[in-house]
């Protein structure tokens, strides 16, 4: 949460922020500020709101500066104002500060410092943290680098902190522990950024730094330091991005634009991995671990939100087709009980971002215990990425809408890859269902393709029902997660109460709440469970319930039973969720619309949980 973006240069400095700032503000949108430096003269703006209202209140300022900082802000500690946007000053005026995390042991350290005279001007744990550079500065006599890493061994938390100071005229100090940093190297230039999104039309040539690393970076020169002042050559590596990627490329909003892209990303994820003629999938990151992965005693799915969601019909695909006992957590929880985790589990973590932070600590923790840890990551380099003992990228590329979608269908295809994989090496699949399954998930593209045709359809049943207070979404076996998910997905963007149930366990309390106003969204393909389904279908109706229903086409039973349904092509049912969740995705973008929600920044939400 929080995006930041820092520049050193010969350009003016406050364009390439402001951008950046546009860019990363899937990452936060409570307020925005920035400090320019110029000649001595330091100037810090900031204002509450998106990024927009910032650029609006700077005309007419100065602007003029080859060196500055910008932050977008999701509110921790302190309400969004204009007082607790960032960055933040210190008390003599001299350093201007912009963080990324929580420090956690912020109220002692506030309270020595009230103690020695120091007042404050904001809520916040960042503003607690400048000053506490700044004391130790004082005290110490010493530079500014020092005193952050004086700081910095007594905070505990998250942080990536960028800092400019007065008489530096030239120099930003950066710092991370457990949220993201990029550092791009141009010509006689650098750019800092929470990720490589606002870098990316400048230079390819990046630096990831890494956790309790110090960065001191000047146009001419990149120093990275560990907290204990020893040199550390920096690992330049190459970014694989297109700038058209994070664009909206003629699209209303960057959720539709994600959805619409489904096809071609679910293609590039199946692309040089999946052969359904010659009946193998190559994932190098399974086959180099093909004795750990058949062997595993046990599977761990560890994920938040949405990338849970996927962890759950994961779980149902692994032990259908692997025979090993899975078992998925929410990683928040995780990381704070107390595990059984042995030698030989093995630990699936899913996450778009791989910088969400309740999935990093809960990784690190089972990696302590001895787990081999196997991430289904998108975001390329991230820490989740860089933690895992191997993995699998979804190759989604850039995901900027707040709700996730075509990183979840991503990471279902991986994983769907990843369970047909371990199963045939150890024999727990027979060769026709492999061969069978290898051609459906190769088919999904395009059925993709042809449910987005009918996109139409699920804006004229979002229009009928955009004023409900209250949704149902129900489904079975496979589908039962997608069920949640579409909750979700509605809530998010359209602020919808909404609940996902298995559909039999209407029963034990949501049918209470039928009546005539309840839309329920039945997920009832044809699987096992169809017959049962049905069942549940004919309950809701007789409570006068409003039946949405997603059917497979030549379905003849559901679409007489539903108020209004949307069919989609037939699929196996381990393959159906890549395909029942695209209505959904669809019915929850059309209703947030029509109900005049920012749908890529939905109030109180960010796309990378970067704190606890
Ligand atoms: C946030 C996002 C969700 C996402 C979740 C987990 O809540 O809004 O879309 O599913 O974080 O994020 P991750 O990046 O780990 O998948």
């Amino acid at each position: 949460m929080c995006g930041i973006v820092g520049y050193t240069g010969s350009r003016q400095a406050y364009p390439v922020i402001l951008k950046g700032l546009k860019r990363l503000e899937y990452r936060g949108y409570d307020s925005s500020g920035v400090a320019l430096l110029k000649d001595g003269e330091l100037n810090v703006y900031k204002k509450k709101g998106k990024v927009a209202e910032l650029e609006e209140s700077m005309i007419g300022k100065n602007i003029d500066a080859q060196i500055g900082i910008g932050h977008t802000r999701w509110a921790t500690h302190g309400e969004p104002s204009d007082r607790n946007a960032h960055p933040h000053s210190s008390a003599s005026g001299k350093l201007a500060m912009i963080h990324n995390g929580i420090i956690e042991n912020y109220a002692l350290i506030k309270q020595d410092l009230v103690n020695k005279g120091y007042s404050f001007k904001s809520d916040t744990d960042t503003e607690v943290l400048l000053n506490f550079i700044e004391d130790i500065q004082q005290n110490n006599n010493s530079t500014l680098e020092e005193a952050v890493r004086i700081a910095l061994k007594r905070v505990t938390g998250a942080y990536c902190i960028l800092l400019i100071e007065q008489d530096n005229p030239d120099t930003i100090i950066a710092a991370r522990k457990g949220s993201p940093l990029v550092i791009g190297i141009g010509k006689g230039e650098h750019f800092l950024a929470s990720d490589a999104s606002p870098i990316i039309e400048y230079t390819k040539e990046v630096v990831y730094v890494n956790d309790y690393e110090l960065a001191i970076v000047k146009p001419d020169e990149l120093i990275l330091k560990n907290l204990g002042n020893e040199k550390i050559t920096p690992y330049i590596t190459k970014l694989d991005m297109e700038l058209a990627a994070i664009e909206k490329g003629g699209y209303d909003h960057f959720m539709i634009k994600e959805i619409f892209e489904q096809p071609s990303t679910i293609f590039d994820c199946l692309r040089g991995r999946l052969d359904a003629k010659e009946g193998v999938i190559r994932m190098s990151g399974v086959d180099k671990h093909i004795d750990q992965l058949i062997n595993a005693n046990r599977i761990m799915i560890l994920a938040c939100g949405t990338s849970w969601h996927a962890g759950l019909i994961a779980e149902y695909i692994i032990e259908e087709l692997c025979r090993i006992p899975v078992e998925v957590e929410y990683a928040s929880e995780f990381r704070y009980r107390n595990p059984i985790v042995n030698k030989g589990d093995v630990i699936i973590a899913i996450s778009q971002s791989g910088e969400t932070a309740d999935t990093l600590v809960a990784l690190e923790k089972a990696k302590e215990n001895g787990a081999f840890i196997f991430g289904v990551v998108n975001a390329v380099g991230s820490s989740i990425a860089r933690i895992s003992n191997a993995g699998a990228y979804t190759h989604a590329g850039p995901e900027i809408g707040v709700a996730s979608t075509k990183a979840f269908t991503g990471q279902l295809a991986v994983l769907m890859m990843v369970a047909l994989n371990i199963a045939k090496h150890k024999g727990t699949v027979s060769d026709e269902r492999y061969k069978s399954l290898l051609l459906e998930l190769e088919e999904v593209p395009e059925k993709v393709t042809a449910i987005l045709k009918n996109a139409e359809d699920i804006k004229i049943i979002a229009e009928k029902y955009k004023n409900a207070s209250d949704f149902l979404f129900l489904g079975r076996g496979y589908n039962f997660p997608v069920a949640l998910e579409g909750a979700l997905k509605l809530k998010e963007i359209s602020y919808i109460h909404a609940e996902g149930y298995p559909a039999a366990e209407m029963k034990h309390g949501p049918i209470a709440l039928v009546d005539e106003n309840l839309p329920v969204v039945f997920i009832a393909t044809k699987d096992v469970y169809h017959e049962k389904i049905v069942s549940n279908m004919q309950e809701i109706k007789a409570r006068k319930g409003k039946i949405i229903s997603i059917v497979t086409e030549g379905d003849m039973i559901s679409p007489g039973l539903s108020n209004d349904y949307f069919a989609i092509p037939p699929a196996d049912e381990l393959i159906a969720p890549i395909l029942t969740v695209i209505p959904l995705q669809l019915l929850s973008y059309y209703v947030g619309i029509a109900k005049g929600i920012d749908v890529d920044k939905p109030r109180n939400l960010a796309k990378s949980v970067t704190v606890e």
